[in-house]
């Protein structure tokens, strides 16, 4: 069987405590900021309250839908870095699909059978992805995800949902009724990541769009690769599942921001079509005092992740970074500092310090030729122990597939 519907739902016939912690898990979403973190965390969520095996979600962009999250048990290493996430595609508002048709339509459906859908459905389900993956979709529960004042922001769909004993079974009522309460907090916070995400590359066009070659795809790159760098890290130290993603959802962010403090530096050094002077470079260098600067106020998480970032990027493991320990970054008379080393350097900036440069040596530059994998590679590798902390250059190794999905869907 399956239907589709659009109603109200009676919550007093469930217990006021099982609602009440169910709240009380979704206030998680507003500890988020960025998108990617919240749609990995509503995904969780509505997926330890409705069983189910696997799950994505689905954003609306412009007339279509866009791939945004997956979950998925059966297929995917549980809590590793995952490449499957960085996929992109997107499908179109309409029969063809099943996401497709519950945007299309507002619909919540419920489907006991992909593969039997009952004679007459309005829609088609799409196995293309169970035929390249080898999964066996069976009950599907899709709901739209609308805001509090209406506006629809995305689709989520939950997939075989199972009972007890780890079968797979239809999706049961009370779950039918319990996922929409998930739906429109998950819709607000999904809101704000896109926003958040939106107003940090606008930020980074003020800073390098002057620079026609770091543009907003280097910026998302440099932000996922860090927070994945940083994921393989927080698995190797066994780091707690919340601080984990805690921290994950902030590098993401504030790595965007590392380059921030460019918009300081003047077009004829930022955009010089070849190589700087001593003198050019030692202006350069300021980029990431500017940066700092401008997350001095520590107000949040946030601010003080992204000053660490920008003011340290360019340290390296071996001393020989720059700028170097700063006394009093206001001071009128601020010097360059003596030398910061290993781990004297965040952890986040050793990290964006890697992700920066590789970025960096396989794209083109107004100064430089795009370098091939390899050789990249290779100067990272040389690298480890004087530019780059050993251990992170290891963990970008391990998860180098994931690295290649991420350039794949930020590409120029
Ligand atoms: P960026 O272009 O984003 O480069 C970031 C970092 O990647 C560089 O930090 C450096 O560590 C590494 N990198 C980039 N290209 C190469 C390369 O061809 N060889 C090697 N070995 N490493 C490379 P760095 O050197 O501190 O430079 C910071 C920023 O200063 C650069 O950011 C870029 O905006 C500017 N810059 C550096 N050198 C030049 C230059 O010769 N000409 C121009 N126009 N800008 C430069
Ligand atoms: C998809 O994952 O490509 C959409 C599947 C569907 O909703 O039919
Ligand atoms: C480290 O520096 O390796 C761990 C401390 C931190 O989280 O920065
Ligand atoms: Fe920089
Ligand atoms: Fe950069």
């Amino acid at each position: 069987m399956g239907f589709q519907y659009k109603r109200r739902i009676d919550y007093s016939q469930y217990a006021r405590d099982e609602i009440t912690l169910i709240m009380k898990r979704i206030e998680e979403f507003n500890y988020l900021q960025d998108i990617d973190a919240i749609l990995d965390k509503i995904l969780e969520e509505a997926r330890n309250l409705s069983h189910a095996d696997a799950g994505s979600i689905f954003i609306v962009e412009d007339d279509h839908l866009r791939f945004g999250y997956v979950h998925n048990d059966t297929l995917f290493k549980k809590d590793q870095a995952n490449e499957e996430i960085y996929v992109d595609f997107s499908v179109p508002i309409d029969e063809q699909s099943i996401v497709g048709y519950v945007a299309l339509t507002g619909n919540t459906i419920v489907i006991d059978d992909a593969y039997n859908l009952p004679s007459g459905s309005p829609f088609t389900f799409n196995s293309e992805y169970d035929q390249k993956s080898g999964y066996k979709t069976r009950s599907i529960l899709a709901v739209p995800l609308y805001t509090f004042h209406g506006s629809l922001v995305g689709v989520m769909q939950l997939i075989n949902t199972k009972d007890n004993d780890g079968r797979v079974i239809a999706f049961r009522k009370k779950i039918q009724d319990l996922i929409p309460l998930i739906a429109n907090n998950a819709a607000v916070a999904i809101d704000r990541g896109v926003m958040n995400r939106e107003m940090i590359l606008r930020m980074m066009k003020m800073a390098e769009l002057r620079d026609p070659t770091e543009t907003g795809a280097h910026v998302q790159r440099v932000g996922a690769y860090s927070a994945e760098i940083y994921h393989q890290w927080a698995i190797r130290y066994n780091i707690d599942k919340q601080e984990k993603n805690r921290h994950k959802d902030l590098i993401r962010l504030a790595a965007m921001l590392h380059d921030v403090g460019k918009v300081g530096i003047p077009d004829q050094i930022l955009k010089k079509p070849g190589k700087l002077t001593d003198s050019e470079f030692a202006a350069m260098k300021w980029h990431t005092v500017y940066g700092g600067r401008l997350f001095m106020n520590q107000t949040s998480s946030l601010d003080k992740m992204s000053l660490q970032i920008a003011l340290n990027h360019h340290e390296k493991w071996n001393g020989k970074g720059y700028p170097g320990k700063i006394r009093d970054m206001m001071a009128a008379d601020i010097r360059l500092g003596p030398p910061k080393q290993k781990k004297e350097i965040p952890l986040s900036a050793r990290i964006v310090a890697l992700a920066d440069v590789f970025d960096a040596l396989v794209s083109r530059r107004v100064y430089k030729d795009a370098w091939s994998d390899q050789k990249a590679l290779d100067a990272i590798k040389a690298d480890a122990g004087n530019h780059f902390d050993p251990e992170l250059v290891e963990t970008f190794f391990q998860i180098f597939p994931v690295i290649k999905a991420i350039r794949n869907k930020y590409k120029e």
